[in-house]
């Protein structure tokens, strides 16, 4: 677990990378944290001057991101308008080459962009390297960016990244991955040959379910420089106080990744060996499809998995409404152990099994999530009537 050298700054260790990026210079008397800098303007005679470019307690958080996963950071006041900040940047009317399983957001907003002629959308599946490559070479229209999520949102399918990056670079075209799933405390896309990282920071990187925040990295200078002159133009700034808040929680987020990794295995192990559940999505379970990349391109399963219940879609709602400890909430990457039925968005892709429930493993006593989860799935009864969410997320 050693930390990438081409960060802003360089740490031997992730971990410590995780705790001590990002802080003031040591002057006597100083504080050891970066102060929340309320200030959306800056004396004139330096290089910035207003916040949409630069403000100290995102660079700050920007340091400390740009460390972890190996690059320039630059961040944005959720995930979708760090995306967005990408898919602004794509060359109009070009190929794009994405997952056909990706989260939702993202999904139909590459397709709204199909729709308007602003790109060629193909779908592929990712596990599939051949088919990657035929999408991405496209017969003489090669794509110009591929996104990728690893492991997939919600289905926990594995690409192989540096297979991926290998290909995308041949045909000139830009690798961006989306690493919120496992942090660059269990992967580094960077140094597997991606041009750019995503993250939606909202989730395991702040770690609290309390803010939004988005993160792009990159170790090309010229994309950096693309990347922050799409947040100064669009505008999608987040706050300082987030940007304290999100560096708060990335002081622990070794130990909470640590912590809960093992959680998932357990439960992943416990969920494999239940009468009720049918399947089990989690790559740190030997049967899993791409099980082999994912133990060599990340350095452990992660915080998240899906299971199928043994059942209907009814049967899975009664499994989500029936936990007491854990949270039937959506989002990911909290202390807290939260779990949705995906199909519950009537955005979610339709291929999506509708007995599929999703899991963020939280850090809680391993024990006492998998009595919940337990309890759950045994439990009988009536669903109640919920009011069905508009958006999809
Ligand atoms: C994998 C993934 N990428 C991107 C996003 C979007 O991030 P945000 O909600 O911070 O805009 C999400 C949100 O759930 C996500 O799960």
């Amino acid at each position: 677990m050693s930390a990438p050298k081409n960060g802003h700054e360089s740490f031997k260790n992730l971990d410590t990378a995780a705790v001590q990026a990002g802080r003031p210079p040591v002057t006597p008397d100083g504080p050891i944290n970066p102060p929340i800098v309320l200030s959306s303007t800056m004396h004139a005679g330096g290089p910035y001057g207003y916040m949409r470019d630069w403000n100290a307690t995102l660079d700050s958080l920007e340091q400390a991101i740009g460390a972890l996963e190996g690059g320039r950071c630059t961040v944005f006041s959720s995930g979708m308008a760090a995306a967005n900040a990408i898919f602004d940047l794509f060359p109009q009317g070009k190929p794009v080459v994405a997952s056909q399983y990706s989260y939702t957001g993202v999904a139909m907003r590459l397709k709204e962009l199909h729709d308007l002629g602003r790109i060629e959308l193909r779908l592929v599946d990712v596990t599939d390297d051949v088919a990657v490559k035929a999408a991405i070479a496209g017969d003489g229209n090669p794509a110009s960016w591929v996104w990728i999520e690893t492991p997939t949102n919600p289905m926990m399918e594995i690409c192989d990244i540096e297979a991926t990056a290998t290909v995308a670079r041949h045909y000139g075209a830009y690798l961006a991955v989306d690493n919120t799933f496992m942090t660059p405390i269990r992967q580094r896309p960077l140094e597997l040959g991606a041009h750019l990282v995503m993250h939606s920071a909202t989730k395991g990187l702040a770690g609290h379910s309390d803010l939004l925040m988005g993160a792009l990295v990159t170790a090309d200078e010229e994309l950096a420089q693309k990347i922050i002159g799409r947040r100064v133009l669009l505008g999608a700034v987040p706050s300082a106080f987030d940007s304290y808040l999100a560096l708060r929680g990335i002081r622990t987020l070794a130990i909470r990744v640590d912590r809960a990794e093992s959680n998932a295995q357990f439960i992943a192990e416990k969920l494999a060996g239940h009468s009720k559940v049918r399947a089990v999505h989690y790559p740190g379970l030997g049967g899993h499809k791409n099980a082999d990349i994912a133990k060599r391109q990340s350095d452990g399963p992660g915080f998240m998995l899906a299971f199928e219940v043994d059942g209907d879609a009814e049967a899975a709602e009664l499994v989500c409404q029936s936990v007491e400890l854990i949270t039937y909430a959506t989002s990911l990457g909290g202390v807290e152990t939260l779990m949705e039925r995906r199909r519950r968005w009537p955005k979610e892709n339709s291929a999506v099994p509708e007995n599929l429930i999703r899991v963020s493993v939280g850090i809680e006593n391993a024990n006492d999530i998998w009595a919940d989860l337990d309890q759950a799935l045994n439990a009988t009864g009536e669903i109640a009537n919920q009011t069905q969410p508009k958006m999809g997320y």
